[in-house]
């Protein structure tokens, strides 16, 4: 497969984004992206914090999830989004929630519209690969992850990771080949973006990498969770 060009034009990419996206995402991960995504929402939503935003909350699945499961404390749940299609799906999906209202901006993850800590945890959702890799603003990225949490506050990734098992691994990439590249080109009509998903899922950095990057701009006690035999991973970090 051709690697794609090397600053993909993610912005246009999401805002095409095809009607049936959600649909097409669950079909591609036999359900388990939201398996994670829910795993992941009830650890922040169990975890008493206050304030919360999602970085590149697309379809808002991930503060969707975490509203569901936060019973007790009320977060005041943020998403934002540089794609105003997507916000658009993320507000209709979320209006029937009973309680902890989201609110949902337009902006770009690399120049937040947000005050220096203003949250006391913040997470991204299958987001974080397209802002780590592959983008020439990926250090102005990382200092805003670091920029408006409040001090103490965590970071937290779900990501498509490397497993370490070099078998594994192989059918790993082969089925992002044959699964994301093809049929989520077929389905969806955009075979550029879902070439762009499986080369980057591919070609992700391992841990270290990450680590280091997250590292640089002051986070510590970065921690990597890996699930589903390191196909995908949680990242932890804390301000
Ligand atoms: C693969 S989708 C993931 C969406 C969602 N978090 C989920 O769990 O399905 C990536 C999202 O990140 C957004 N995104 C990518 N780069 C961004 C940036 N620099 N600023 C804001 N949003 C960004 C895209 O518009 C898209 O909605």
């Amino acid at each position: 497969m051709n690697k794609p060009a090397s600053s993909p034009p993610l912005q246009q990419y999401f805002t095409e984004v095809p009607p049936r996206y959600d649909r097409i995402n669950r079909l591609m991960t036999w359900g388990l992206d939201q398996r994670y995504r829910r795993r992941m929402a009830k650890t922040i939503a169990g975890s008493k914090i206050r304030s919360f935003l999602d970085i590149g909350t697309g379809t808002g699945d991930l503060v969707y999830q975490i509203a569901l499961n936060d019973t007790v404390n009320s977060i005041r749940l943020w998403g934002l989004d540089f794609s105003e299609t997507m916000l658009e799906k993320a507000e209709k999906k979320c209006m029937p929630l009973p309680h902890s209202p989201v609110t949902f901006v337009h902006g770009d993850a690399s120049e937040m519209p947000f005050d220096d800590e203003s949250f006391e945890a913040a997470g991204i959702a299958y987001a974080f690969r397209n802002m780590m890799f592959m983008n020439t603003q990926t250090h102005q990225i990382t200092g805003e992850y670091y920029r408006i949490l409040k001090p103490g506050g965590i970071f937290y990734a779900l990501e498509t990771s490397q497993p370490a098992f070099p078998p594994l691994q192989w059918l790993f990439h082969t089925y992002m080949v044959l699964a994301a590249a093809f049929l989520g080109g077929l389905l969806s009509g955009n075979y550029k973006a879902y070439r762009y998903l499986a080369w980057s899922t591919n070609h992700f950095h391992d841990r270290k990498t990450i680590e280091k990057m997250l590292k640089e701009v002051g986070f510590i006690q970065v921690r990597h969770h890996p699930v589903l035999m390191g196909m995908m991973a949680i990242t932890t970090a804390t301000k």
